[in-house]
């Protein structure tokens, strides 16, 4: 296991009116799931869910305000990207673009994380073109950012994740703003390159069929908790959760669209003001009386099949 977090809650403090009463926002809410080496983990869920909190909250970028966050069975520490972890866990953010410095090449781009462990400058410059030629970008790490595609740009950004061998990498919706093309190369090549380096991947998306083509395993979220888990084939076959069937019901793939019903229409709630009891039921067809004052409790339906909701 190279990562468990364990009831892990995270909330931001919000000055809520001009007199500055403050107020709490749950992003994450006593979360707790592992992910294993060598992993690909989904994690799927609408905008504003908490999905990128959980993802910095994973790799060290944010501390938890309770629970813990386990790497490798050792507590991570607050400098997560400054400590004994540096290197072992990356990050792959959505807009590529923001996450490379204008003004560096490539390839120095790619070899920073090593730069940052002291690795010398031939050794970064040697590494640094290996890992470009391992994401077809060989032969091209004098150009800036500026010179190349958003596809290619996002191969940068997984070669410098990769550059030091990470354990884990948290991929925050690595896809989300390539065009659809582009976007199945850049998914077959973070496969590929998993396959050749290793690393476990936390692959967050709001899109099902992404996660269901890169995931073995998903866990669903909604309005900072996590919903269901369960191993892509029976979550695609049996969702358990209301919230995955109207999910799985956005899936263009024909026969699934009529297995369920479709989301109650209206927006998630907000996390400053969550419903009472399961935060779905304003927007579930299949809500009754318990589901509007009781939170459910996390059941076990198989060894590897959870979901928190009373009528499943
Ligand atoms: N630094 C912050 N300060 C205050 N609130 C925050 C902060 N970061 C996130 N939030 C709030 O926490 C909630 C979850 O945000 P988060 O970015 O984790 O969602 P997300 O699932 O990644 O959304 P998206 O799909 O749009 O990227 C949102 O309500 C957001 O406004
Ligand atoms: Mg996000």
């Amino acid at each position: 296991m190279i990562l468990a977090l364990e009831n892990v809650t995270r909330l931001f403090g919000l000055r809520r009116s001009f007199f500055g009463e403050r107020r709490d926002l749950a992003a994450v809410s006593d979360v707790s799931f592992f992910l294993k080496k060598g992993e690909c983990l989904g994690l799927v869920g609408e905008s504003g869910c908490g999905k990128t909190t959980l993802g910095r909250l994973a790799g060290g970028l944010l501390p938890p305000s309770s629970g813990r966050v386990l790497f490798d069975g050792r507590p991570l520490p607050e400098a997560g990207a400054g400590s004994w972890a540096a290197g072992r866990i990356q990050m792959i953010f959505q807009d590529p673009s923001s996450a490379l410095n204008p003004r560096l090449c490539a390839r120095t781009s790619v070899a920073e994380p090593l730069a940052a462990q002291g690795a010398s400058h031939n050794k970064q410059r040697e590494k640094a073109e290996i890992i470009l030629a391992a994401v077809g970008l060989g032969g091209l790490g004098g150009r800036y950012p500026h010179e190349f595609s958003g596809g290619q740009r996002q191969r940068i950004a997984v070669a410098r994740a990769l550059i030091t061998h990470p354990d884990m990498v948290v991929c925050d919706e690595p896809v989300s703003s390539l065009d659809a093309s582009v976007q199945s190369q850049t998914l077959n090549l973070l496969r590929d390159v998993q396959e050749r380096f290793g690393p476990a991947y936390l692959f967050i998306s709001h899109d099902m069929a992404v996660v269901g083509f890169m995931c073995e395993r998903i866990l669903v979220m909604y309005l900072g908790r996590i919903v269901e888990e369960a191993a892509r084939d029976a979550l695609f076959d049996n969702p358990a959760h209301p919230y995955s069937q109207a999910l799985l019901a956005s899936v263009p793939s024909g026969q699934l669209e009529k297995k369920f019903p479709p989301l109650v229409a209206g927006e998630p709630p907000s996390p400053l003001d969550p419903p009472n009891g399961c935060h779905f039921h304003p927007r579930c067809p299949l809500a009754r009386e318990v589901c509007r004052h009781k939170m459910p409790d996390w059941k076990e339906l198989s060894p590897r099949h959870h979901v928190r909701c009373h009528i499943s």
